[in-house]
């Protein structure tokens, strides 16, 4: 196999300029030297844009209204032979090019989006009512953004530009999940049915396409999917207006507006390990405001971004309460000053402005102020409920479990110690399947990090609980390939001992997880969400046989 030198993003940090201090060190301390390993030769070659970019904290702040991406509508019923003698919702979803105002003193922006947009509208959608989208591919047939050949699948005989959409949480059958390889061209589309048959969460959708799902995301292939439930809708939780998706991500962009993708200093190998922005969109917009009532209110905080986490707070201090994460309901509120997410986790909070009526309030990533909340003198009055209790959580005893996989998340590197792919099970992509659980057994995944890196890890169709996380000695890895544990196991925190459908593993950790995997059988994914490792190797299929 002939791999071309890959080479490492750190360095961004100062090449960039306006990076955060803290994130340029984390990512140089982070990156290259990971815990009890030989340390690797440091080779900042990221290529110095050829483009100026844009300094976000230049703009002025908080003039621009928050959009709130339009509820989908469906364009008309169909029947559909899995569902006989019923008719369901059909929507049609396109995805096209267009461009977009990300703040008003900057020139348009090209993106990639659904119906138009990015966000893309938000699907409104109840258990246990089945629905159909049709994912219209109507792209351009040029990407602008740069692929990387060399990757597995995204070979310059491929087309450009391919694109098959997923819904992340989504528990569907295997033919309706966007199959990475099943991408298809512009003027092509994809028939997918979501049987709707799980509990009330915040889902969301995006791109999903072999070797380029970080670009395509990258140019704005995402939206929100909600799942209610009438258990759910019992609670008496803020709703209406007063209940709205925030979808943030971090891009870098040119001071002509456009997106800028960050690339190694190799043309013929442009691929990155990481890629960090220092512009944070919410809904699509640079530090927008929002205009809200002296009430509770239910945001849905989305991590749709390549790389980045966010840590996020509200300026006068007072706390969110958590109700959600990626699979929905807690099983009590969560009093929370900060809120991390990973990409592609997914937190519930209810903030309240009672009391803080002509207040100006600012969410916080780490200490930038990216979006205001401007409360309004009066308001209708707040009939919403926050209740002490939500949903029960039933533990999955990891005893029940039928086995446990040991998965290692590791990473392969050239000479220089560079960083050429990262590596599920230390297997590649197109190896044969190795993760073939029966439908509807229980069983638990380790997923050891031998990598300095934390990397969220994400199993499609099922929803997991994280039973704990134990320090290992990565020495006697390296030596003997045993796991030994240096100290014990450690349970999840309180807000993630929901259901979760993605869970960050950390470095010089052993990750646990269990599911049950309910589900039709068939062939399913299970990735890093760091899109840059998903689009080079650190994704692998896994069949779910019949039971
Ligand atoms: Cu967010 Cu494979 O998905
Ligand atoms: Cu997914
Ligand atoms: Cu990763």
């Amino acid at each position: 196999m002939t791999v071309s030198r890959r080479r490492f993003l750190c360095g961004a940090g100062s090449l960039i300029g306006a990076y955060a201090l803290t994130d340029a060190l984390r990512l140089a301390s982070a990156s290259t030297m990971p815990m009890a390993m030989p340390t690797r030769m440091a080779m900042p070659t990221l290529a110095a844009p050829k483009v100026p970019l844009l300094n976000p904290t230049s703009l002025t702040r908080f003039v621009d209204p928050l959009p709130v991406p339009p509820i989908a509508r469906a364009a008309g019923k169909r029947s559909h032979p899995a569902y006989p003698g019923q008719m369901l919702p059909y929507y049609r979803m396109e995805m096209r090019a267009f461009n977009a105002r990300l703040h008003r003193d900057l020139p348009p922006t090209t993106l990639w989006g659904y119906d138009g947009l990015s966000p893309g509208p938000t699907f409104e959608t109840v258990r246990g009512e089945p629905l159909l989208v049709e994912w219209v591919n109507a792209l351009p047939t040029r990407h602008f953004l740069p692929i990387d050949h060399n990757l597995h699948g995204a070979e310059a005989s491929k087309p450009a530009v391919r694109a098959v959409t997923h819904v992340h949480g989504a528990r569907v059958p295997a033919g309706s999940d966007g199959w990475p390889e099943d991408w298809y061209v512009s003027g092509h589309s994809a028939l997918s049915h979501y049987p709707g048959a799980q509990d009330a969460a915040t889902l969301w959708y995006h791109d999903h396409a072999m070797g380029i799902t970080r670009l395509n995301m990258y140019a704005g292939l995402f939206g929100a999917f909600i799942v209610r439930d009438a258990d759910e809708q019992a609670l008496g939780l803020p709703s209406g207006d007063f209940d709205l998706p925030l979808i943030l991500c971090d891009r870098l962009i040119a001071k002509d507006g456009q997106l800028y993708y960050p690339v190694s200093d190799d043309p013929s190998a442009p691929w990155v390990s990481e890629c960090r922005g220092n512009a944070v969109l919410c809904n699509g917009k640079l530090f927008p405001y929002l205009e809200v009532e002296p009430r509770r209110y239910r945001l849905r905080l989305i991590n749709v971004a390549n790389t980045s986490f966010f840590d996020l707070s509200l300026s006068n201090g007072r706390p969110f309460q958590q109700i959600g994460s990626d699979q929905g309901l807690l099983t009590a509120p969560l009093e929370r000053s900060r809120i991390e997410l990973y990409p592609a986790e997914r937190a519930d909070v209810i903030v309240d402005f009672s009391g803080m009526d002509g207040q100006a309030i600012q969410l916080r990533q780490q200490s930038e102020a990216i979006l205001e909340f401007r409360v309004r003198d009066r308001g209708r009055p707040d009939t919403s409920i926050l209740p002490a209790t939500l949903r029960p959580v039933p533990r999955i005893d990891p005893a029940s479990a039928v086995r446990d996989r040991m998965l290692t998340l590791g990473e392969q590197d050239d000479a220089g110690g560079n960083p050429m792919m990262m590596l599920l099970g230390g297997k590649m992509w197109s190896d044969p399947i190795t993760e073939n659980p029966r439908q509807n057994s229980i069983e638990t995944w380790s997923f050891v990090n031998i990598t300095g890196d934390s990397h969220p890890i994400h199993l499609h169709l099922v929803r997991f609980q994280v039973i704990d996380r134990r320090p290992f000695d990565l020495f006697a890895w390296n030596a003997h390939r045993v796991v030994k544990y240096t100290g014990p196991a450690q349970p999840p925190p309180l807000h993630e001992a929901g259901w979760k459908d993605t869970v960050r593993a950390d470095p010089g950790m052993v990750t646990r997880i269990a599911m049950r995997f309910e589900g039709e059988p068939g062939r399913y994914v299970w990735h890093c969400h760091y899109l840059e490792h998903e689009d080079n190797e650190m994704m692998r299929p896994y069949q779910l046989l019949p039971a």
